[in-house]
């Protein structure tokens, strides 16, 4: 699908001050001191900066996003600051130029739904996380599966509702990327957006403390 849509509608919205996102991930992250995260369709950069401050000059925090206008306000928002403990990557969620296994928390909030190949993203989460790593993500779901014309759609796409997934679905592609303990945090009432049912909410979950297979 053509993303060209989806990066116009994010650069305009970099130089407005209203709200991107439909849930509160960071808020149940605890990040501690030190820790390695990385916020998945960062925006404006709030979250990362925000955690950069947690995990202290012994951590470091990534902003992953697609478009320019978003990672230009977060890397000027993180120089006014004197944040330095950041980086904002110009990625797609698809694969992402962070090396494997070294990320204690991943967050994202109200991103994932954007994407083509859900799964693949998953799957890119589970990688770069630590063995016991964790991530806390909001994003939406639909009641019902969205209909195909819908999902073909990229302005409903970019609208944060043409990609959505019904939450069977979604919580189905978290386990078969190999996380366990995953548990839903928050959740709202269904509401309309675009031609479809939605609901929000904020999922978590960890990566296995040891590989049952190697015993390692
Ligand atoms: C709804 S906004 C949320 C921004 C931020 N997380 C917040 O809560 O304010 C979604 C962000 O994800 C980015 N994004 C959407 N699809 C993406 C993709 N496939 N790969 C990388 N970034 C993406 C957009 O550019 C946008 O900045």
């Amino acid at each position: 699908m053509d993303t060209t849509l989806l990066e116009n509608r994010y650069n305009t919205l970099a130089e407005g001050n209203c709200c991107l996102s439909c849930g509160g991930a960071v808020n149940y992250a605890a990040v501690s001191e030190g820790e390695i995260c990385v916020d998945l369709g960062s925006g404006r950069g709030t979250d990362v900066l925000r955690m950069a401050g947690q995990t202290g000059r012994g951590g470091f925090v990534y902003g992953v996003d697609i478009a320019d206008s978003m990672l230009e306000k977060a890397r000027i928002n993180a120089e006014k600051l004197g944040i330095t403990n950041v980086q904002f990557l110009k990625s797609e969620l698809s694969a992402i130029p962070i090396p494997g296994g070294i990320v204690d928390l991943v967050i994202s909030n109200c991103t994932i739904n954007h994407a083509q190949d859900k799964q693949e993203v998953w799957n890119e989460i589970f990688r770069m996380l630590k063995k016991g790593g964790r991530f806390v993500i909001s994003d939406i779901y639909s009641l019902d599966e969205v209909p195909e014309t819908c999902r073909n759609d990229s302005q409903a796409v970019a609208e944060c509702w043409g990609g959505a997934v019904p939450k069977d679905k979604y919580l189905e592609m978290i386990r078969n990327a190999g996380f366990e303990n995953i548990r839903i945090l928050e959740e709202s009432d269904p509401y309309g957006k675009g031609s479809i049912e939605v609901a929000s909410f904020t999922v978590a979950g960890t990566t296995p403390k040891d590989c049952v297979c190697c015993g390692s």
